[in-house]
C-alpha cells in the first residue's frame, strides 16, 4: 500500500523590529529563518532604523521592509490589518522596553503595534534592553501582563551589555530563537521522551591522517534531532564528523569511529525510549591502523579490512529495546532493498532515499517503510523531512507502547 503524506506548508512570520542596538543580531535572525524556509516579513520601528537600515533587512528577508502606518504598500490601506492575516506568528525581537509598555496597554500608534493590536495569530517576543530597565517593576509588571494575555515571552539572557554592564536584559542569540519559535509552532508529540540520535559518517582511521569513511554530511541526522526537540523530546545526539551546529538543546557526543560510536550509544541507549540510526556507518575498519604515517613506496599497498558492528542490529537485539528506526541509502532498487534491510534488522519503521537525492544536500526525498507499507514523502527541505519523519515516529511508538 503507498500512502503519500502531505507537504508541510511554508510557515509565515511578521517580524517586528524595534529600537535597541540588539536590532543588529535581527539581521542575524532574519537570515536564519529565511534558511529554515520561513517567509519572514520585517517591520521595523522609527526607532530601530537609527540601529540597521531597512536594506540590511530587505536584502535577507527578499521584501520591502515597512514601518508606515500610512504608507504600508496595501490597496485598501489596511496593511496594519492585512499583515498579520497570512501570519502564523508575529515576533518582536528586539523588543524593547517601551515597546513592551505599548503591548502591555493595548497602544497603537504606529503600524508595528497597530498590527500587533489587530492580529488574531500568536505574539512572541524576545526582550532586549539594559538590566535596570529589565530590572524595573514596570517592566516586569507589563512583562507579568503580556504573559497573562498569552504572548510567549523568550528570554532575555544574562551576560555582558552593550552598555558596558552585565545582568538579565540580552536579547536570545538568534540560533536559539529560531529554535524556540520551531518548538512553539509544532506540537509536542514526544513531550518527555528521550531520543537518542546516531548521525553523519564514521571514520575508520589507516594511519595518523588517514582514514575510510563516506560522503554523509550530518544534515538529515541533525535534522531529524532538531525535529524531535521541537516536537518535545530529550535528544541525545552521537555524531561521526561532520561540518554543523548541533542543536543547542541536544546533548552532543562526538566520535569518530564506528566502535567509539557502539560504544557511545552503548553507555547510553538504556535510558533511551526512542533510537533514530541516522548515520553512515563505516561497513569495515582498518585492521592494526597505524600509529604514525604510512611512507608511500612503489608496491602495492592492501588494506586489511574487517567488518564493523551492526550497532543498531545490537541495540535490536537488547532484552528490552526502545523504538528503533533505521535509514537506509541506496543507489538502485530503493523499495526492494530498503524493504529487504527493513526485514533483515527487524526494524517497525525505516526511512529510506536514493543516495543520488541526498548527499550533502538540503533538500531530499524520503520514503518510509513499516508494517503498513510504503509512505513516499514529498521532495523538501531536510528538516520538513525530518518533521514529517518525527510525526510518523510519533504514531507508531504512542500506537505501539498503547499510548496517546
Ligand atoms: O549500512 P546500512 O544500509 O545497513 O544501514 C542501515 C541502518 O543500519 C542505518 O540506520 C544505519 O545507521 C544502521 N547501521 C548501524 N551500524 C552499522 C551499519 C549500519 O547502526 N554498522
Amino acid at each position: 500500500m503507498i500512502d503519500l503524506i502531505p507537504e508541510v506548508a511554508t510557515k509565515r512570520l511578521v517580524l517586528g523590529v524595534t529600537g535597541g542596538v540588539a536590532a543588529y543580531k535581527a539581521a542575524e535572525l532574519v537570515r536564519l529563518l529565511v534558511k529554515n524556509g520561513i517567509e519572514v516579513q520585517v517591520v521595523m520601528t522609527e526607532a530601530a532604523r537609527h540601529f540597521v537600515g531597512p536594506a540590511t533587512f530587505q536584502a535577507l528577508s527578499g521584501k520591502p521592509v515597512l514601518t508606515d502606518l500610512w504608507d504600508g504598500g496595501s490597496t485598501n490601506g489596511m496593511t496594519h490589518i492585512d499583515l498579520t492575516r497570512n501570519a502564523d506568528a508575529v515576533l518582536i525581537a528586539p523588543a524593547s522596553a517601551d515597546f513592551l509598555a505599548k503591548l502591555a496597554h493595548g497602544a497603537a500608534d504606529d503600524l508595528l503595534s497597530t498590527l500587533c493590536l489587530a492580529r488574531s495569530c500568536p505574539l512572541l517576543v524576545a526582550p532586549a534592553m539594559n538590566r535596570e530597565m529589565w530590572g524595573n517593576p514596570a517592566t516586569q509588571r507589563n512583562i507579568l501582563q503580556l504573559k497573562r494575555d498569552g504572548v510567549a515571552i523568550f528570554g532575555p539572557d544574562s551576560g555582558p551589555q552593550a552598555c558596558g554592564e552585565t545582568g538579565m536584559g540580552r536579547m536570545v542569540e538568534p540560533q536559539t530563537l529560531v529554535e524556540n519559535i520551531d518548538s512553539f509552532w509544532y506540537p509536542k508529540r514526544l513531550q518527555g521522551k528521550r531520543v537518542l540520535i546516531t548521525a553523519g559518517p564514521t571514520f575508520e582511521a589507516i594511519d595518523a591522517v588517514r582514514g575510510i569513511t563516506n560522503l554523509s554530511s550530518g544534515k538529515m541526522g541533525y535534522a531529524v534531532a532538531r525535529a524531535a526537540i521541537e516536537a518535545g523530546a530529550s535528544v541525545t545526539l552521537i555524531s561521526g564528523p561532520t561540518c554543523l551546529t548541533p542543536p543547542s538543546a541536544a546533548k552532543t557526543l562526538a566520535v569518530t569511529s564506528a566502535q567509539q560510536m557502539l560504544e557511545a550509544v552503548n553507555g547510553v541507549i538504556a535510558d533511551a525510549d526512542i533510537f533514530i540510526s541516522v548515520a553512515a556507518v563505516a561497513d569495515y575498519y582498518v585492521l592494526n591502523p597505524s600509529e604514525q604515517k604510512i611512507k608511500k613506496d612503489a608496491h602495492i599497498f592492501t588494506l586489511e579490512l574487517a567488518p564493523n558492528p551492526d550497532i543498531v542490529a545490537n541495540v535490536m537485539n537488547l532484552p528490552d529495546p526502545p523504538f528503533c528506526v533505521g535509514f537506509a541509502a541506496e543507489s538502485e532498487n530503493l523499495y526492494e532493498f530498503a524493504e529487504a534491510k527493513r526485514k533483515r534488522k527487524n526494524l517497525p519503521l525505516l526511512a529510506a532515499n536514493l543516495v543520488q537525492d541526498a548527499i550533502g544536500s538540503d533538500q531530499s526525498e524520503l520514503i518510509l517503510f513499516d508494517d503498513e507499507g510504503a509512505h513516499p514523502l514529498q521532495r523538501a527541505p531536510k528538516i520538513e523531512l525530518a518533521r514529517q519523519l518525527i510525526e510518523h515516529i510519533a504514531k507508531l511508538y504512542h500506537k505501539e507502547r498503547g499510548q496517546n
